[in-house]
């Protein structure tokens, strides 16, 4: 296929019958460590993908949007009304409509524009596709209506964007990391105060690699099943008298469950506290340059996904304990769940070992073939030209 820029160009001009202003790329991302902690204003520790969407766009004298995109023959146009009412544009195009809304929320003056779509990152596969397109889209109208909006800024906004336009009541995780991650680091996000730390990922150094497996089975936060856990979250920080379960102390996590009535809160709260900690256990041990001791943490991780927050899928566990026995060093779902993707760190050496155990077992079991890839960590949003 043509390189994911060339046809986000080759889109622009074939919808307006010119050439665009700039193009604006924003990759996928995966989270190496710390799982439904973001909207418990926690941490994560997430990286970008190699795989990204471009806009290209140029600016129009009129207060009106069109936008097209791969995923649709049409174009789509809507103009300030349909963007001042939330869920009023629905489908793709709501989260380019989202991020106008948002922008017009916070008092920018948001120029009217034409752009054009383009996306490497498979949708619906829990790779932030849509933190992709939101960011992208916003440093594309940034940047043509000269607005005064510095990048760090820009998180919040583009999460606006999903919570309130799009309906869907996710962190602040996923455009944090499209937006401010950096080639060959993890991004260490604290969620509550938004101070990051750029830590070095450096797999190739460590004769290692992080295989993306893509289980193919459906991703679904819209079910329900994403805000159950976030307000059963909430209701238990509210039980135990703090602002969000990042304040349970990890030495205060057994007596802080004593206090809770119901198991299946109990193991709600014990995913959030120990996941947190584990995050910051990752982070002192690629800070000391010990990567593949990483491992271990990334295996409970997912087990405490699949026994206490309980989101992980038939699909996500047989590729985690294939990987496993494969030899992998360690292997987790990330994302929201339900489906989704699984990380693997392996050596290097024994990658497609991995690849090929996991796909065999998939086999055996009747599931469609999985998809996997390799990666490196990559940057963050930018402009292309
Ligand atoms: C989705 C959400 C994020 C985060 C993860 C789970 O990706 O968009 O905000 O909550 O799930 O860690």
């Amino acid at each position: 296929m043509t390189d994911v820029a060339a046809r986000a160009s080759a889109g622009f001009h074939q919808t307006y019958g010119t050439a665009p202003a700039g193009r604006w790329a924003a990759p996928g991302r995966v989270n190496l460590i710390g799982e439904h902690t973001d909207y418990n204003d926690g941490f994560v520790l997430p990286f970008a993908l190699p795989l990204r969407t471009v806009v290209a766009a140029a600016a129009r004298d009129d207060a009106r949007w069109t936008v097209r995109s791969e995923l649709s023959a049409d174009p789509v146009e809507f103009g300030p009304a349909e963007a001042d009412a939330p869920g009023r544009v629905t489908g793709w195009a709501a989260y380019v409509a989202g991020v106008v809304w948002a922008l017009r929320a916070a008092g920018h003056q948001v120029p009217g524009a034409r752009l054009a779509i383009a996306s490497d990152v498979p949708v619906g596969s829990g790779l932030s596709s849509s933190a992709a397109v939101e960011s992208a889209v916003l440093a594309a109208l940034v940047e043509l209506g000269g607005l005064d909006l510095p990048a760090d800024r820009w998180p919040r906004l583009a999460q606006r964007a999903e919570n309130d336009y799009v309906g869907a009541p996710t962190g602040i995780m996923d455009q944090s990391a499209v937006i401010r991650c950096r080639k060959g680091h993890a991004l260490f996000l604290d969620c509550r105060t938004e101070e990051v730390e750029q830590i070095p990922f450096d797999l190739d150094a460590a004769g290692l690699a992080v295989l993306v497996i893509d289980s193919r089975a459906p991703h679904r936060h819209a079910d329900g099943e994403y805000a159950a856990r976030r307000a059963s979250c909430e209701r238990a920080a509210a039980r135990l008298g703090v602002p969000a379960l990042r304040d349970v102390a990890t030495a205060d996590l057994d007596a802080a469950l004593a206090r809770l009535d119901d198991d299946e809160t109990r193991r709600r709260v014990r995913h959030v506290v120990t996941e947190d900690q584990r995050v910051l256990d990752t982070v002192e041990l690629l800070r000391a340059g010990r990567v593949a001791e990483i491992g271990p943490l990334l295996t409970a991780s997912h087990a405490s996904m699949r026994d206490d927050f309980e989101i992980t899928v038939p699909e996500i566990d047989t590729a985690v304990e294939a990987a496993l026995a494969a030899g992998a060093l360690g292997a987790r779902m990330t994302g929201g769940g339900f489906g989704g993707c699984v990380l693997a760190l392996v050596e290097a050496a024994a990658a497609e070992r991995v690849a090929t155990a996991v796909a065999d077992a998939y086999a055996e079991r009747g599931f469609a073939a999985p998809g996997t890839l390799t990666v490196l960590p990559a940057g963050g949003a930018h402009r292309l030209d």
